[in-house]
């Protein structure tokens, strides 16, 4: 499959107006996105657990223009309220998706979006928020061209999603896809996500993912400067080939349910992500005082009790707490106890694996 395959021919319907909405979940990646090549095309595979809690909501309604206009026609509104601040993000995203969706400048567009999460919660919703408006976008043009199949139509949004931000294009399905071309992990490509396609142990069904929210504030460098300092980074080449060593390790960890090995290797990539920041130039901490208070607290609990508890952070000071829903009881009462005090306000959020987006109407 190349990308021209989602350019489509001429479209044999004409659609005047319209509403889609589309709920699509955040996810959290186990084996990390971190460098980037051109268009959005990943320096290595990843692997994410899909949310479910944690979510976007975006509705779209559509009218068909007089004719086609010279720019993309679009209001935005967010929670209610109308968001220009948002607005040249989606115009970036609209421009790059535009080859594959030729129709975007012949209508104008309301876009409605919100989040489950609180706002300036320091949850990343670009994967939520792009992988919602890239299911709305397919939508229509499923409207255009109802001949389009089930297949088609979830690996081109997550291919469009990926134009948007690179992990929304995990954000499709669920629980755990992978995304980025690796030898041992069958139909697997730079292009979009896929559902992961190998065996996995019921240990991992309805994995939790406790969100400690240690630091609510703006983070100082986003995701997008932060992955083009993985280039002439000095420990790029074996960052990349420890992504796919991971993603090995992991086909026998998923299939065995080695929840030891488990955690070896997702707390490592953690941290391999932050230690790629620090070691950029420039250098950054995205870590906060508290993160690490949390991370040797899960150490010593681990040591005590035996738990399968672990951690796992995303490119911000807050940690995502992992841990089997068979020891849901003992975790959460662990983190009540001994973690929220070190989040901001005391704020957390309770998601588990999700199985993906949701159409909500059309
Ligand atoms: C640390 O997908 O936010 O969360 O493609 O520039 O939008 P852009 O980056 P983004 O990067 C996510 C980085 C990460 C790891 C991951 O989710 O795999």
């Amino acid at each position: 499959m190349t990308e021209t395959d989602f350019i489509p021919s001429a479209y044999p319907t004409i659609v005047l107006e319209g509403t889609v909405e589309w709920k699509s979940p955040s996810n959290i990646a186990l084996v990390k996105y971190w460098g980037k090549k051109e268009n959005q095309i990943p320096a290595n595979p990843s692997i994410s657990f899909t949310l479910d809690a944690c979510a976007t909501t975006t509705a779209v309604t559509y009218k068909k223009l007089k004719e086609k206009g010279a720019n993309f026609s679009f209001d935005l509104s967010f929670e209610g309220k109308p968001k220009e601040d948002f607005k040249p993000k989606i115009e970036i995203f609209l421009a790059r998706i535009e080859k594959y969706l030729p129709f975007l400048k012949s209508y104008h567009f309301n876009i409605d979006t919100s989040n489950s999460f609180p706002h300036s919660s320091g949850i990343a919703s670009s994967a939520s928020g792009m992988s919602a408006l890239a299911l709305c976008f397919m939508s229509l043009e499923k409207e255009l061209n109802p001949e389009i199949s089930a297949n088609y139509f979830k690996n081109k949004a997550s291919f469009l999603a990926r134009l948007g931000s690179g992990s929304a294009c995990r954000s499709i399905e669920g629980p755990l896809v992978q995304w980025g071309k690796h030898k041992n992990t069958n139909g697997s490509t730079d292009l979009f996500g896929i559902k992961y396609p190998h065996k996995v142990h019921p240990v991992f069904n309805n994995y939790q993912d406790t969100i400690l929210l240690v630091d609510k504030g703006q983070k100082q460098v986003s995701s997008t400067v932060g992955h083009n300092l993985m280039h002439n980074h000095p420990y790029a080449a074996q960052r990349f080939a420890q992504a796919h060593t991971n993603l090995d390790d992991l086909q026998t960890v998923f299939e065995e349910g080695d929840l030891k090995k488990f955690i070896e290797i997702v707390e490592s990539e953690a941290l391999t992500l932050h230690a790629m920041m620090m070691t950029s130039m420039p250098y950054f901490i995205l870590m906060k005082p508290n993160t690490l208070e949390i991370i040797n607290k899960i150490w010593e609990f681990r040591t005590i009790t035996k738990s399968n508890i672990c951690f796992t952070l995303d490119a911000g000071a807050n940690v995502h707490v992992l841990y089997p829903e068979s020891e849901k009881e003992q975790a959460f009462q662990f983190i009540k106890d001994q973690l929220i005090a070190y989040c901001e306000n005391e704020q957390y959020l309770c998601d588990r694996i999700g199985l993906g987006a949701k159409q909500l109407y059309n």
